[in-house]
């Protein structure tokens, strides 16, 4: 695939894996829409990849993921510069320690990792059907919960990190799968990758729980793999020929793996599109 000819938006294209995917789509010379929520750490990166690519495609965008009006000020900002837009990654994430609560009264860590992505590529149909083939993939981790879909937005439970973090990131693989669905015949397809476990920054800038993670990251340091590794299964995905026709499944490294049973089941996956449209207020757009 030429991507000389092509558009990306990155979400959190500042570090770790986004920054990894941002700078390899760079190097192939596409033009990359990335997207920080700090305008310095993003300026910084953004300079970084321009030096090292000799691209100068490169743009960016801010915008913080857990407010609905900035993720639809993004939006905006994407159909004006890309009319067509090839590939959306979904890769921006983090994990808050406390219940916190965003701007539109959504659980931090539910807002930015699940109910942004929902939000942003909703928004985004029209410029990825115009560029059809187009593809999105949303970045998943390994997950080893149900999804409480009486409470995604932990009203009436007790908070806890982990689970917050990977309740969230399956109610991204139930709105893979439900998206994939709707796009059928579109030319739009969308899957989600578990990218592997690697060296990172999560949750370690503006979260407050950065000696967690930092921490779990040095004592596992010369186990864990560089985000560069990790890119090369996102990469796969948006170049690969293989899966050119294929949506709505989910991948590891450049093969599809099995998914937990309720991401499988077509009712609850219509169940979290129908909660999370809701909480996203989608229908106001
Ligand atoms: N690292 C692993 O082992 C691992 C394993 C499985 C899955 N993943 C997934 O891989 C993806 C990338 O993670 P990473 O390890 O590369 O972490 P990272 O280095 O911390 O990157 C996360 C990115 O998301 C951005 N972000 C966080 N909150 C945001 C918000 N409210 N609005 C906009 N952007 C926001 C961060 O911005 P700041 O720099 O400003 O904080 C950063 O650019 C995530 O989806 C993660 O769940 C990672």
């Amino acid at each position: 695939m030429d991507l000389a000819t092509k558009t990306a938006l990155v979400t959190g294209a500042n570090s770790g894996l986004g920054k990894a995917v941002s700078r390899a789509l760079a190097a192939r010379g596409a033009r990359v829409l990335m997207v920080a929520r700090n305008q310095q750490r993003g300026e910084t990166a953004l300079a970084e990849l321009k030096a090292a690519t000799g691209n100068d495609r490169l743009e960016l965008l801010i915008a913080d993921l857990k407010s609905q009006a900035q993720v639809r000020r993004l939006a905006n900002e994407v159909s004006e510069k890309a009319p067509l837009l090839d590939f959306l990654v979904n890769n921006a994430a983090t994990a808050y320690p406390k219940r916190c609560l965003s701007e539109d009264g959504i659980e931090c860590t539910l807002a930015v990792n699940h109910l942004a992505p929902f939000l942003l590529t909703n928004l985004l149909l029209d410029p990825l059907k115009a560029a059809a083939p187009s593809r999105v993939i949303n970045v998943g981790t390994r997950i080893n919960y149900a999804m409480e879909l009486g409470d995604l937005n932990w009203e009436g439970r007790s908070f806890r990190m982990m689970r917050a973090y990977i309740e969230s990131k399956l109610g991204m693989l139930h709105f893979t799968r439900q998206l994939a669905k709707q796009l059928k015949g579109t030319g739009v397809t969308v899957n989600c990758v578990f990218p592997g476990v690697f060296k990172s920054n999560l949750g370690g800038t503006d979260d407050a729980q950065g000696l967690f993670w930092k921490s779990v990251s040095f004592l596992l340091g010369w186990s864990l793999a560089q985000p560069e590794q990790a890119a090369e299964r996102v990469l796969y995905l948006l170049e690969s020929p293989e899966v050119a026709d294929v949506s709505g499944e989910y991948f590891g490294d450049c093969r599809i793996i099995s998914m937990p049973a309720q991401a499988r089941d077509p009712a609850a996956n219509a169940r979290v599109w129908e909660i999370s449209e809701r909480l996203a207020n989608l229908d106001e757009s």
